[in-house]
């Protein structure tokens, strides 16, 4: 159980937590997988969320059995994010998650410090385009992170960006690499989705709106 009296800081993951962008990162590897000839699955997706564009494209010539040489993967990664940046052209404030405004409000209020961690390299432009920039203390995406999740690199740079130290801080993810860095960071983390693949979460929600009345 999570005891939000102790909660100083309050650090999101973004895709699939605050905004609905995970769908789009499922399409853009379904599109490059398929192109690549190998059947991408729901269940494939799942291992991927959390984990940075490089590690993902690893994971699926593995998958696929395939090996590229460093040229011809550069340009599969150009390719994914090219398709993946179409898909998220005409993102607006409307694809923000259930909760997501009312949960940073709520946060903002009370005075509790709000950070990002993520893995992608496009959360600037995310948090930009659904409005919410102004929200967070603290930014840390993957322009600034090394090890994916679920190294805990990512919550303890947010952590001490914020100058909060880690068992006070509160992990929002949706994805397994991501519960497992928050508690390899000695976090308290609730996992946002279904339980199935949130193993070890302190606490489940099915959406960030069932967290606003907690502060
Ligand atoms: C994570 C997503 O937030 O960011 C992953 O869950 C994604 O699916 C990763 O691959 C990297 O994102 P980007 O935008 O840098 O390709
Ligand atoms: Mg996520």
């Amino acid at each position: 159980m999570i005891n939000y009296t102790t909660i100083k800081a309050v650090i999101f993951d973004l895709d699939g937590v605050l905004v609905d962008t995970a769908i789009y990162h499922f399409q853009a590897w379904h599109r490059l997988a398929t192109s690549l000839g190998y059947s991408f699955s729901v269940a494939d997706n799942e291992q991927l969320k959390g984990v940075s564009r490089v590690e993902s494209l690893e994971l699926i010539l593995k998958w696929a059995g395939l090996e590229k040489s460093e040229q011809e993967k550069e340009q599969l990664l150009i390719q994914k994010n090219q398709w993946y940046l179409a898909l998220i052209e005409q993102l607006n404030p409307g694809q923000l998650l259930p909760g997501s405004l009312d949960l940073l409000n709520k946060l903002r209020e009370k005075h509790i410090l709000i950070a990002l961690g993520s893995a992608s390299k496009n959360a600037l432009n995310i948090l930009q385009k659904t409005g919410i920039v102004d929200y967070f203390d603290a930014l840390i995406d993957g322009n600034v992170v090394s090890a994916s999740k679920p190294d805990p690199e990512v919550f303890l740079k947010g952590a001490a960006a914020l100058g909060v130290a880690p068992s006070y801080c509160l992990v929002l993810e949706d994805a397994q690499a991501g519960i497992d860095a928050a508690k390899a960071a000695n976090m308290q983390v609730i996992g946002v989705g279904e339980a199935d693949n949130l193993k070890g979460a302190d606490d489940i929600v099915a959406n960030l709106a069932a967290l606003v009345d907690k502060f």
